[in-house]
């Protein structure tokens, strides 16, 4: 273990580290974003060059592919891979149901995607991210800039219907222009402090046009890996 990390970075490495021993030889992997991913790559990158594990990963953002690359582990495009085996990525929240708000980082939709075509996700975070209920962090949603204004309207009215205990949307700022994704589009956080069901409003978000993906990932997560500052690691 890397000396003097705070205990929130130790939670994060010590999951990191437990879930990249799912990691076998020949593997095709999704590579999470976020600082918990990033201990995910670091982890990665010390077993290939420990144990010549070979593997190849296929980043889920433009940051996790240079700290890859950077760090000498293989990566490649969805497209080359295809399917992937397994993804390890963070989490902004979860439930009891391993479902999962995610996009704090602005890549929910390469998430999304890359979690999707893989045989098994494992999410890795420490235990301040475990919820009752999905909504206390602000729901991500990404929009395209096209008539995003118009998009977030159709949101905020849509947002009248269903369960949730707050109905406050923004836009998502880097400085004093809008925060692009990698894919050049926006993001709208949706303040909900509470999600009734997520599995309705992922599906009515999915149907609002300009809206590209939402964050909440259901029926995707397989495995969540918590980690806590003493170092221990709980794995469900
Ligand atoms: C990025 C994400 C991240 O996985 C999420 O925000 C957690 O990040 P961190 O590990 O830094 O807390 O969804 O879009």
């Amino acid at each position: 273990m890397p000396a003097d990390l705070s205990p929130i970075d130790k939670a994060k490495f010590v999951a990191a580290k437990r879930a990249v021993e799912f990691v076998e030889d020949g593997m095709k992997l999704g590579l999470g974003t976020g600082s918990t991913a990033a201990w995910m790559v670091r982890c990665l990158a010390e077993r290939i060059k420990e144990e010549g594990l070979r593997v190849v990963g296929v980043p889920t953002s433009t940051r996790t592919a240079e700290l890859a690359r950077q760090l000498g582990v293989p990566v490649t495009s969805l497209d080359d891979a295809k399917w992937l085996d397994l993804t390890i990525d963070g989490a902004d929240e979860f439930d009891a149901n391993l479902a999962l708000i995610k996009g704090g980082g602005a890549a929910l939709l390469q998430e999304k995607i890359v979690a999707t075509a893989s045989d098994q996700m494992i999410v890795i975070t420490d235990a301040a991210k475990e919820v009752a209920q999905l909504g206390a962090f602000p729901l991500p949603v990404e929009i395209i800039p096209f008539g995003w204004q118009t998009t977030k309207a159709l949101i905020e009215e849509m947002l009248v219907g269903v369960d949730v205990l707050d109905r406050d949307v923004t836009l998502r700022m880097n400085g004093d222009k809008p925060l692009l994704t990698d894919e050049a589009n926006y993001i709208v956080d949706l303040h909900l402090k509470r999600i009734g069901n997520p599995r309705q409003l992922s599906l009515v978000l999915n149907q609002i046009p300009g809206v590209v993906e939402n964050g909440l990932f259901i029926d995707i997560c397989d495995i969540v890996i918590i980690g806590y500052g003493d170092g221990r690691v709980q794995v469900r």
